[in-house]
């Protein structure tokens, strides 16, 4: 193939022999045909995870969903940066490229549980996908499409990790003859429609054989954003929640605070339910908006994980105590998306404060001498730094400055909260903390804070929420 005398050295960066490199790849026609329609697939596949996270009673799930809609976000930027690099107009992006793929995930969204949900994402959807992105890889010229190629590489690797775990999930959920039959048929239904769309690349041969099944979304989708748990929550609507007071308590043990901090960062598995609700209700945006809002919301799913990697070392079972969803259930229900995106950044600007946010959580964990907490609350505080600013970039075209934005976010305080009324009105409002810490640290509680329970009519969700 050479001419030229090698003195050895592996030629062309090392990325591939003169024989690879002279094959050509993808002409960029057909590149950008491919990237648009994976865009779209990285797009939906956003918005199911986002639509899911709040009907989804099952914690892991939950969790696993925040990281895989801030993994799309990633992939859907990266395709859109290289199809711009290549003579095309970032706009012509957000058009769907095809109305068959359109109707696969209309059909896919319409799942009726968790069984479904997981079936239609890690058995039909994402492993069309890496199909898609292994093949794409393969048929690339790895020296003159280098940049596709190094994004296909990051995505197929992040893509496998999700339907690693997808599979697993699934499993475990399949228990019953009836699970099975239901997981199996809408992989039938769901594969219909992919095979008509000619795969992710639609380029794959249709079997006309394969009669389309009959449409489940007839009517237009509206995601349930009221949020939902798994048994491992108790009761979900007791309001009655003391970490907020008993870590800031000075009457209180060091050892209690941080018990009480901990099960702050546990908590905010309330915030990655808000956000859904915000990027599922508020379309239009530029891709960088969702990206943006999917980071944050991962991240405060891993501060819940903070909290619940520090029980798991205690050996501590949270389940047997209430972990109410009031804070986000209220933001959903009773407030516009742009209010409760500006109740977010007014917390998370509060947190900020050198002397009470998250500087004194950080030192009330080093008091303790908790390493693990002291390192947590370490990182904790990192993110807040980087969410204040999401929440600066994306408020100020639309609130104002950030004067505007605090005054909006008074007014805001002060209205009405009628689900944390209604809900709290038929449940009761049953104060746990004593038993927790006597079961968590074998004393009694050393704090009187928050034990007298003001919820009806003043309940102060920026007091018990978290950024
Ligand atoms: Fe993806
Ligand atoms: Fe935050
Ligand atoms: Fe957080």
């Amino acid at each position: 193939m050479t001419n030229i005398p090698s003195i050895g050295i592996p030629p062309l960066a090392g990325l591939a022999s003169y024989e690879e490199a002279a094959r050509p790849g993808y002409g960029v026609d057909e590149n950008v045909e491919l990237m648009r329609r994976y865009n779209y697939v990285e797009t939906r596949l956003y918005q199911l995870s986002a639509a899911f996270i709040n009907p989804t009673p099952e914690w892991e799930v939950k969790g696993a969903l925040s990281l895989h809609l801030y993994l799309d976000a990633e992939h859907g930027l990266a395709l859109r940066n290289r199809v711009a690099e290549l003579r095309r107009p970032p706009l012509y992006l957000d058009k769907c490229p095809d109305e068959r793929l359109e109707t696969l995930f209309d059909e896919a969204q319409q799942a009726k549980d968790t069984i479904e949900l997981l079936t239609g994402i890690f058995k039909v959807i994402r492993p069309a996908l890496l199909a898609a992105y292994q093949k794409h890889l393969a048929e690339s010229n790895p020296v003159f499409d280098f940049p596709t190629c190094r994004l296909l590489k990051t995505s197929i690797s992040e893509e496998e990790q999700m339907i690693g775990w997808g599979q697993q999930a699934l499993a475990a959920l399949l228990i019953s003859e009836d699970d099975h039959a239901t997981s199996s048929s809408w992989a039938t239904h769901l594969e219909a429609f992919l095979n008509h769309a000619g795969g992710v690349s639609g380029t794959d041969a249709v079997d006309s054989n394969l009669p389309l099944p009959e449409l489940r979304a007839t009517e237009p989708f509206v995601a349930d954003v009221d949020p939902k748990r798994d048994w491992r929550s108790g009761e979900i609507y007791n309001f009655h929640y003391r970490a907020n007071d008993v870590y800031l308590d000075p009457e209180a043990d060091y050892d209690e605070r941080v018990l009480a901090l901990m099960y702050k960062r546990f908590h905010e598995m309330d915030v990655p339910e808000m956000m859904a609700s915000i990027v599922l209700q508020t379309p239009g945006k530029p891709w960088e908006y969702y990206r943006d809002m999917g980071r944050q919301l991962w991240d405060e799913a891993r501060h819940s994980m903070m909290g619940e990697v520090w029980f798991a070392k205690s050996g501590f079972d949270w389940s047997k105590y209430h972990n109410h969803v009031g804070w986000g259930m209220h933001l959903n229900l009773d407030r516009e998306p742009i209010d409760r995106h500006i109740i977010l950044y007014f917390i998370e600007q509060n947190l900020m404060d050198g002397k009470t946010g998250k500087r004194l959580e950080w030192k009330i964990a080093q008091s303790a001498k908790d390493e693990l907490a002291t390192y947590f609350q370490d990182y904790d505080w990192a993110d807040e730094v980087l969410h204040a600013q999401i929440g600066r970039r994306w408020l100020k075209p639309d609130v104002g400055d950030v004067k505007a934005i605090l005054e909006r976010a008074k007014e805001i305080t002060k209205m009405s909260s009628p689900s944390i009324d209604a809900r709290s009105l038929t449940t009761p409002q049953i104060d746990w903390w004593p038993d927790f810490v006597r079961d968590a640290l074998g004393k009694e509680s050393t704090s009187q804070a928050g034990s007298e329970h003001k919820l009806i009519p003043t309940f102060s969700y920026v007091a018990s929420g978290e950024g």
